[in-house]
This record gives C-alpha cells, sequence and structure tokens, in this order.
C-alpha cells in the first residue's frame, strides 16, 4: 500500500466517528425511503429483481447495503478500510445477510467470482491511486455475466467553485492535475486522486469488463450541509454513473 493511501486511511479513522453519527442523522431522515439516490434506483432496481450476492467496495456508512437487501440483494458483503467505519456499519446493519470485512480496496480479502453484482462509489474512486488495478479486482470478485454498478462523483466536481451565484471553476484546480488535498470533508490532510472520465472507460474496458451504461449527471450525489453551488444548478456534469458486465 502506498504511503498516501496509508495516511488516508489514517485520515478516514480520524474523520469516522464524526461520519458514523452523520449517517445516523441520514440514516433518520432517509426512513424508510432508503438511501439509494434516483439515479441508482433507476439502475439497479431491475438488476436486484434476480436477487445477486453483492460486494460493496469502500462500502462506508454501509446505508446503502440495506436498502439493497430491501430491493432484493440476497446478500451483500461491504469492504471498507476504516475499523470504526465498517464497525459501526456491522452493529447497525443488525442482519445475516449483510457482513463488513476491514480490508484494503484494490487487495480485497475475498474469493474470486464470489459476486453477481459489485456496487461502489460515492466518493470511493478518488481515494484509489491505481484505477487500473481497481478495475482488474473488480473483474476478479465478479462471476461471469456479473455485473459493476458504480455512481460516482464527476471528475469535473472538484474543479467547481462553490460560488452561490455563479458557476466557475477553481482557478488552483486542474483536471489533468493527478491529486489535490482534500478541503472539505474528511480533512486531516486527506488527499484525493485525480482520474479523468477516459481513465475510468480506459481502466473497465482494460481488465476485460463490457461497458453497458455509462451517463454524466447534473447533480452532485453529495453537498454540504448550507451550501448551494451554482455549479450544481444543472448545467454542469456532477455526477458519473457506469455499468459494466464481466463476459
Ligand atoms: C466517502 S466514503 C463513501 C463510501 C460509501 N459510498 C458511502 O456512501 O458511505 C469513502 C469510504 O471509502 C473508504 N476507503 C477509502 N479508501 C479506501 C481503500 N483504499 N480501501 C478501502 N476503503 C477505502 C473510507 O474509509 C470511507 O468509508
Amino acid at each position: 500500500v502506498d504511503a498516501t493511501s496509508r495516511s488516508n486511511r489514517a485520515a478516514w479513522e480520524a474523520a469516522a466517528t464524526k461520519y458514523v453519527r452523520e449517517s445516523d442523522q441520514i440514516l433518520e431522515a432517509f426512513g424508510r425511503e432508503g438511501s439509494l439516490q434516483p439515479v441508482e434506483l433507476a439502475a439497479l432496481r431491475p438488476v436486484l429483481e434476480s436477487g445477486p450476492d453483492v460486494v460493496h467496495l469502500q462500502s462506508g456508512h454501509g446505508l446503502d447495503d440495506l436498502h439493497l437487501l430491501e430491493l432484493g440483494a440476497s446478500a451483500v458483503i461491504g469492504v471498507d478500510f476504516s475499523s470504526v467505519t465498517a464497525l459501526a456499519a456491522h452493529a447497525r446493519a443488525g442482519s445475516k445477510r449483510c457482513h463488513y470485512v476491514i480490508g484494503f480496496v484494490p487487495d480485497v480479502p475475498l474469493m474470486d467470482q464470489c459476486a453477481d453484482l459489485v456496487y461502489t462509489g460515492k466518493g470511493a474512486l478518488i481515494w484509489l491511486p491505481d484505477l487500473d488495478a481497481w478495475a482488474r479486482e473488480v473483474h476478479r470478485l465478479l462471476r461471469p455475466g456479473g455485473l459493476l454498478y458504480l455512481y460516482e462523483a464527476h471528475p469535473c466536481f472538484s474543479l467547481w467553485s462553490w460560488h452561490p451565484d455563479v458557476a466557475t471553476v477553481r482557478q488552483d484546480r486542474s483536471y489533468f492535475d493527478a491529486t489535490h488535498v482534500v478541503d472539505s470533508f474528511p480533512g486531516h490532510g486527506a488527499v484525493e486522486f485525480q482520474h479523468t472520465v477516459a481513465d475510468l472507460v480506459n481502466a473497465v474496458l482494460k481488465a476485460g469488463l463490457e461497458l453497458i451504461d455509462l451517463q454524466e449527471h447534473p447533480e452532485p450525489f453529495w453537498s454540504p450541509a448550507g451550501v448551494a453551488a451554482a455549479a450544481w444548478r444543472g448545467r454542469l456534469p456532477n455526477s458519473v454513473s457506469l455499468l459494466a458486465r464481466r463476459p
């Protein structure tokens, strides 16, 4: 594991207690509705009808896992490198069909071909230095015919300023930078890895997965409380979704 990923793990552990507390509030707010977002629901409802075994990479607070089970998943295994987060998700799940593993993506301590669906995103890929290695790991975990579904921040999301009235590009960021230091959550000096849309698509294809669907969306999957940036109001790409299959 590279040094940046090790210090990112420390940053996530330091932020995890707050993240866990906030997820409890999110759960209350979602209530029975579940935490999967409309874009995800549109893609996942038909997939979940067949009762897939799901592996959720970088599962975080795990709220989505409960929703995946409710919509038909047979079982969900979440993988996260934060022990605080994984243990909290485990305690909350309270379901024999939902388990958590503490592990580093892309070196996931699970068997080959254990998943019909690998689900991930919403702040996951920015923590991975090597998307090619990630896509190869997704391929390894999937059974033939299995699906990868990703709903993620668009690579441009971190370029937009949070100006409330004018959609502008931050002067301190470039689409083609390799990394930047996070100035919002989780803080603690965490470093995000930047990947272009082309990096993502090429990684998936090089790993031997078939691309089924790629979409760019105007809405961000996340926005900090109390911030309403002009860049998030429909004119610019803020999230991306991808569906791929292991042949
Ligand atoms: C922003 S959260 C998003 C996770 C999930 N989608 C959610 O909504 O809670 C990112 C999660 O990825 C985990 N993480 C970051 N890099 C990781 C890695 N290389 N391996 C495993 N987990 C990682 C962090 O601990 C954190 O829980």
